[in-house]
């Protein structure tokens, strides 16, 4: 419970953070005395970024709930750099976590910041009822987000926004199949774009979740580094009028994917027997409008360079097909050395298809062209 007088001062954004000092000495942040990942700072980047975008835009309260909060860092620079935000309430198992976090809160003379010493879906449960929710939740475990969805949603306002974190990469990987179908109602294949299909089953497993109550996702904004996806979906109360659960059909001989409602076993490029990965999200991952709203709010903003590239890069690919190509992936299927992004998209947009760089894979190209087309094209 009582923390240590040692705790170490950092500023993330504009805010000031207390966290313990092996969490950011040793190599693998420790979860004792509290959690804290420094290198976690881009995705909290983003969602300053991105909660900044959606309260800009939303009528009505806005509150932030952190069901799983460890030391407050993201509740923290929500409470402190989002200058509309009204309440900020953070949630931990952990009392010397949330002892740092009010310490933190009043280093900062924040005075928007509550904490709550409670196991997640207890906490969000007793905030379902109608006047109690809040306008974004967030849900940051160690792992699988899945246990957490159902009560993140009832949580979360009509018309307000659930962000999730996912770190269970080696299942999302497919590596624990029957674990993956279990956490995530679908399983993966091994492929080039497996990023994407980690974050389609994500959001396919929240949007199942969320029908059964008759809630709609609308997918906003998705991120990727190394060891974490981020997803941001707008929760609406009613039922969605268009079915968005599909699969990916992957033919590992010819290269050729496709994604479709139904499942199939043979590629129409090739004919031979396809893999297929879901049942997943088969709908858009970003909304291009939410993403220009998130570019236009880096400004006032203090976060990383990187953060404005990476939304340049969503913008583009919004409104193109799902699943990307890499430049290697086409390279070894050719038998040549791989092109340039840039050469490779100029050459499929000067052959009228459409093509974006993806904000997924920096080696990654998003078209509308297929296996054979990108094959025939890259040849000329
Ligand atoms: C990955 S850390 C959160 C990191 C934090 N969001 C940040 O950005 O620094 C996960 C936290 O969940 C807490 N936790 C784990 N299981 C929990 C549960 N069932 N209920 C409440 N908190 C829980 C842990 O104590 C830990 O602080
Ligand atoms: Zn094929």
């Amino acid at each position: 419970m009582q923390t240590s007088l040692n705790d170490l001062e950092i500023i993330e954004g504009q805010t000031k953070i207390l966290v313990p000092p092996d969490s950011v000495n040793a190599k693998v942040p420790p979860r004792e005395p509290a959690f804290f990942n420094p290198r976690a700072r881009l995705n909290r980047d983003f969602s300053i970024i991105a909660y900044s975008a959606f309260l800009e835009n939303f009528v009505g309260p806005k509150i932030f709930f952190d069901g799983l909060s460890g030391i407050g860092a993201r509740g923290l620079r929500v409470a402190n750099e989002i200058k509309s935000i009204e309440k900020v309430i953070v949630n931990d198992l952990n009392p010397s976590a949330l002892n740092l976090s009010l310490r933190s809160a009043n280093l900062n003379n924040l005075l928007n910041y509550e904490i709550s010493e409670n196991e997640t879906c207890r906490f969000l449960s007793s905030h379902s009822k109608k006047g109690s929710r809040a306008t974004i939740v967030d849900v940051d475990p160690f792992g699988s987000p899945s246990k957490y969805i159902d009560c993140a949603i009832r949580a979360t306002m009509h018309g307000g926004l659930f962000s999730a974190t996912a770190t269970d990469l080696q299942v999302l990987h497919g590596l624990a199949n029957d674990a993956c179908k279990r956490r995530y109602y679908g399983v993966p294949v091994k492929t080039e774009y497996g990023n994407e299909i980690a974050i389609r089953l994500i959001l396919g497993c929240i949007n199942m979740v969320a029908a059964r109550f008759d809630v709609e996702i609308v997918p906003l904004f998705v991120e990727n580094e190394m060891h974490y996806y981020r997803t941001y979906v707008k929760i609406l109360n009613k039922p969605a009028h268009e079915e968005k659960i599909g699969y990916i059909l992957h033919c590992n001989f010819c290269g050729n994917r496709i994604i479709s409602e139904h499942q199939s076993n043979v590629c129409k490029l090739c004919n031979s027997k396809v893999i297929v990965a879901g049942p997943l999200w088969i709908g858009q991952l970003f909304s291009k409008e939410f993403v220009i709203s998130m570019l236009e709010q880096i400004p006032n903003c203090s976060v990383d360079k990187k953060c404005e590239k990476i939304l340049q890069s969503c913008i583009l690919e919004a409104e193109l097909p799902g699943t990307y190509f890499t430049l290697d992936e086409i390279a070894s299927k050719m038998k040549c050395a791989p092109l340039s992004l840039k050469k490779a998209i100029n050459k499929l947009q000067n052959g009228e298809f459409l093509a974006s760089p993806t904000s997924l894979n920096f080696k990654g190209i998003r078209t509308n062209a297929n296996i054979n087309e990108l094959k025939e094209i890259f040849a000329n």
